[in-house]
């Protein structure tokens, strides 16, 4: 059984029962989130594996009956030597979260989310996507026996995320424009038919399991917390749960600090990155985003009113990279350190590389770098390799061991 928890307005703080399904306040429209008592509680995980579910008192589920799990969390905490070298850092860690079932970070908010789904009495659950929130919803929705809508911008969705949403069952729905329009409707269509469930980062439900993250580098970092954490924001749905997840483990006491959150966004999709240089306490809509980072090509993020609190509150920032600097990052992380993520994840090491430049980031800082999705999720990237040397092999010559070794 979770501890005592309800949901709350964000913004206003009114109160609501924890089996409510809207998302939005209903005095102020403010986002609603999940607020649990933990003050002065014993944390009663420490023997157990580290996983999402190992933090289950933290998780508003009221009856385990109904959790869907594919094993989710538990992912690697990767101390990158030879990056941290060369970007002028003592210690550098990735937090390789393409280890997820479907290859994303997503995974974790959707076992709670999908979980709570059933709990609630759902029975179809939909989503709007850049790819990887629908292979999630896709998978999960399968194991569960619901109904998947997912609607997509047509064209704009990496291929194998389109592969994992159709060998899942999910009923695809295109729209022509970009995620925005695809979010939009999906907001009409649960606000005007209350049988579709909503499984976006607007579900607090959601970002519940997301938070379990920033529990996880805690735990790995045997009771340590970063001094800062470097992440993707689309959305702003991770980087809100995952500064949630570290307020409760300090207020828990398991933790003395916080780290700063540093939001990284491509220089074309920045709404959110733009306010906080600005010091403004709101965004502007980016009309028509551009990046390869498909992920995260988002131009009105429905989560801005928790992330900029988040950046402030840590003493983080933000930052903005080019498509180029963002090919170069996962190229690195691939050939440096043997770790795969896709355009969107590498966007956090090319951040992370650009704020230590600008002095924003100390050479004796502790950092964590979270990679969002698995590399293999995008292939379209060969095609922005640089020419990668193959040679013929004619095994049918006897000197080919030695021609092999001459071309080395
Ligand atoms: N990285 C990856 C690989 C993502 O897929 C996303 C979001 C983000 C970062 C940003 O996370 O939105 O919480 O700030 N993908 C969503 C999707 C939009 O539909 O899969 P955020």
């Amino acid at each position: 059984m979770p501890w005592p928890y309800h949901l709350r307005c964000f913004n206003c703080h009114t109160q609501y029962p924890t089996q409510t399904t809207n998302y939005r306040c209903e005095k102020c429209g403010g986002l609603l989130e999940v607020s649990f008592q933990i003050l002065g509680r014993k944390t009663p995980w420490k023997n157990r594996g580290l996983s999402v579910w190992k933090y289950r008192e933290l998780l508003p589920i009221d009856n385990e009956r109904f959790v869907t799990t594919l094993a989710e969390g538990g992912t690697g905490l990767h101390h990158c030597r030879r990056l941290s070298r060369e970007i002028g850092l003592k210690r550098l860690f990735v937090k390789n979260e393409g280890e997820n079932p479907t290859g994303s970070f997503k995974d974790r908010g959707m076992t709670v989310a999908l979980s709570k789904a059933r709990e609630l009495g759902k029975r179809k659950v939909v989503c709007a996507s850049t790819g990887n929130t629908a292979a999630s919803l896709a998978a999960y929705s399968a194991r569960a026996g619901l109904k998947c809508i997912v609607i997509v911008p047509e064209g704009k969705v990496a291929a194998s995320k389109m592969l994992q949403v159709m060998i899942h069952g999910a009923s695809i729905f295109q729209v022509s424009g970009d995620f925005d329009e695809a979010m939009r409707a999906v907001v009409t269509l649960t606000e005007r038919r209350k049988g579709f469930y909503l499984m976006n980062s607007l579900n607090p439900f959601r970002l519940e399991g997301q938070k379990t993250l920033a529990f996880e580098v805690c735990d790995q970092l045997d009771g340590g917390t970063p001094d800062a954490l470097v992440l993707p924001v689309g959305n702003g749905g991770n980087i809100s749960a995952i500064w949630k997840g570290f307020t409760e483990f300090q207020t828990l006491g398991v933790t003395k600090t916080r780290p700063r959150m540093i939001g990284i966004q491509a220089e074309y999709a920045s709404p959110i990155a733009k306010a906080v240089k600005r010091k403004q306490d709101r965004i502007q809509p980016v009309t028509n985003p551009r990046t390869i980072a498909s992920a995260i090509r988002i131009g009105s993020p429905v989560n801005w009113t928790k992330v900029l609190p988040a950046i402030n509150e840590s003493r983080g920032t933000a930052e903005t990279v080019s498509d180029k600097e963002i090919l170069r990052a996962q190229r690195d992380l691939a050939s440096k350190e043997g770790i795969f993520v896709e355009p969107a994840s590498a966007a956090s090491i090319a951040g992370l590389r650009k704020s230590r430049e600008a002095g924003r980031v100390d050479r004796s800082d502790l950092v964590v770098c979270v990679t969002t999705g698995h590399g293999l999720k995008d292939p379209s990237v060969a095609d922005h390799l640089p020419h990668h040397e193959s040679y013929a092999l004619k095994i049918t010559q006897p000197d080919w061991i030695e021609r092999l070794e001459r071309m080395l």
